[in-house]
């Protein structure tokens, strides 16, 4: 296929709409390079990204340490199968465990595949629990509205019908338990749980954080029979909410976590970590990849971990998080049609009033070349990169209060939900 210079996009459009799978709508923008927390399009206009390719591009676009880290591996060694032993596994799993408390760790290609081993671990560490005379079953339980990604084990984990249903039946065994919800917890656990699977902060499902009592009772519930507390930081780890693993924040230990998206910067990679406890389980030929934890992929998340330290992004993402978070509970006040914001760090979300007018506003941030999405039907999420500006939430800010000023038919002008919200405490913890 050649293409012209001329009506490019549209060419593009034409041949995807004809050869590939149509599992996509995607936005008409053809994006040909990135520098910092821009992304720009073929005609040159420049997109403010605030949602970093859904939270992968944690260090922006055309970083120099991943540049350099890249050229560099290129040029020695990209692939090489797990059949052999490269410099980069070892030393990047080195990194992980100190940073997340756990000790083990197996590298996968995607969240999804992350999240399939999880799964797979769980089991057989019931399996190897009721070798050795424990009583423990293969159930696992998973929360409503979680999203785990989109392979048979990630979707049958994951809540919403609409992902399981096209493809039943799916995995058995699986109960889903009422966000936060205590008692329900309590209620369908027992001993035939092999793990309670949780995001920290769930991502699709509309950035919810789990409370801490909530998470404190799983943690208690699967210790109290040897059933494992997975959770899933595919979305919120790796430094999103200003700490390596949200987890930390309610200082609560899981027995397995599973990273992806930021983990390399923009080169597939994912891992799941576990404690050696969790990590008995598995032995030669039980699990396995073909890419995982290539040459490439470790190059550049060894150079993602080292400059997120070097340059203090973590507190950085604390800082300009809560300024973010600060500037849109003020929005929220002059614009009723947003009836909460919470979130952590830089996984932030504006909850408003209405599917349709939470569409026009991303519609509307697009035609102001800002890219942010929508989930949840009504929840705006923004999930920048970490070297983001406070200069850069101005403009965010400033535009979203144009876009609520000019659809004032949507949008009332007081906020009696929102502030009714924040007088019961919000339902937040940002
Ligand atoms: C919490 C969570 N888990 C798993 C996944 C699946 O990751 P991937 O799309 O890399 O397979 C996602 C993706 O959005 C996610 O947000």
């Amino acid at each position: 296929m050649k293409l012209d210079k001329l009506n490019k996009l549209e060419q593009i459009q034409a041949a995807e709409a004809r050869l590939l799978l149509s599992t996509y709508d995607r936005n008409p923008i053809l994006f040909v390079r990135g520098e910092g927390v821009h992304i720009i399009d073929e005609q040159g206009e420049r997109y403010l990204d605030l949602l970093s390719g859904i939270g992968v591009n944690a260090l922006g676009y055309a970083h120099p340490a991943i540049e350099e880290a890249i050229a560099k591996q290129s040029r020695a060694l990209i692939h090489t199968s797990n059949l052999y032993y490269h410099e980069g596994q070892a030393e990047l799993a080195l990194r992980l465990t100190e940073r997340t408390g756990l000790d083990r760790v197996f590298f996968s290609n995607t969240g999804t595949e992350a999240w399939e081993g999880a799964l797979k671990l769980a089991r057989a560490h019931a399996g190897l629990l009721r070798s050795e005379g424990k009583q423990i079953g293969t159930k696992f339980l998973a929360l409503e509205q979680s999203f785990h990604g989109r392979t048979f084990g990630s979707m049958s984990t994951t809540y919403k019908a609409k992902y399981r249903e096209p493809f039943a039946p799916v995995v058995p065994g699986v109960e889903f338990v009422r966000f936060n919800d205590v008692a329900d917890l309590r209620a369908k656990f027992s001993n035939e749980v092999c793990a309670i699977l949780v995001e920290t902060i769930q991502g699709e499902g509309g950035i919810r954080p789990l409370t801490q009592e909530f998470f404190a009772e799983a943690r208690a519930l699967a210790s109290s029979t040897g059933a494992l507390l997975i959770a899933d930081e595919i979305q919120c780890g790796m430094g999103r909410t200003g700490k390596w693993c949200t987890y930390q924040h309610y200082d609560i230990q899981p027995d397995v976590t599973t990273l992806a998206k930021p983990l390399a910067g923009g080169i597939p990679l994912g891992a799941i970590v576990c404690t050696e406890e969790a990590a008995r389980a598995i032995h030669a030929g039980m699990h396995g990849t073909t890419f995982g934890g290539g040459p490439l992929a470790c190059a550049v998340a060894i150079a993602v971990i080292d400059t997120l330290e070097k340059d203090h992004l973590l507190a950085h993402v604390t800082e300009v998080g809560n300024y973010f978070l600060a500037q849109l509970r003020a929005l929220a006040l002059r614009h009723n049609a947003i009836v909460d914001v919470r979130g952590r760090g830089l996984m932030i979300a504006a909850e408003l009033d209405s599917a349709d007018l939470a569409k026009l506003v991303v519609a509307e941030m697009l035609k102001r070349h800002i890219l942010i999405n929508c989930t949840s039907d009504t929840v705006l999420r923004f999930l920048p990169p970490y070297i983001l500006e406070r200069a850069h939430v101005d403009t965010a800010v400033a535009a979203l209060d144009e876009i609520f000023t000019e659809h004032a038919a949507h949008c009332g002008t007081q906020t009696a939900a929102y502030a009714a919200t924040q007088a019961a405490g919000g339902n937040n913890n940002g």
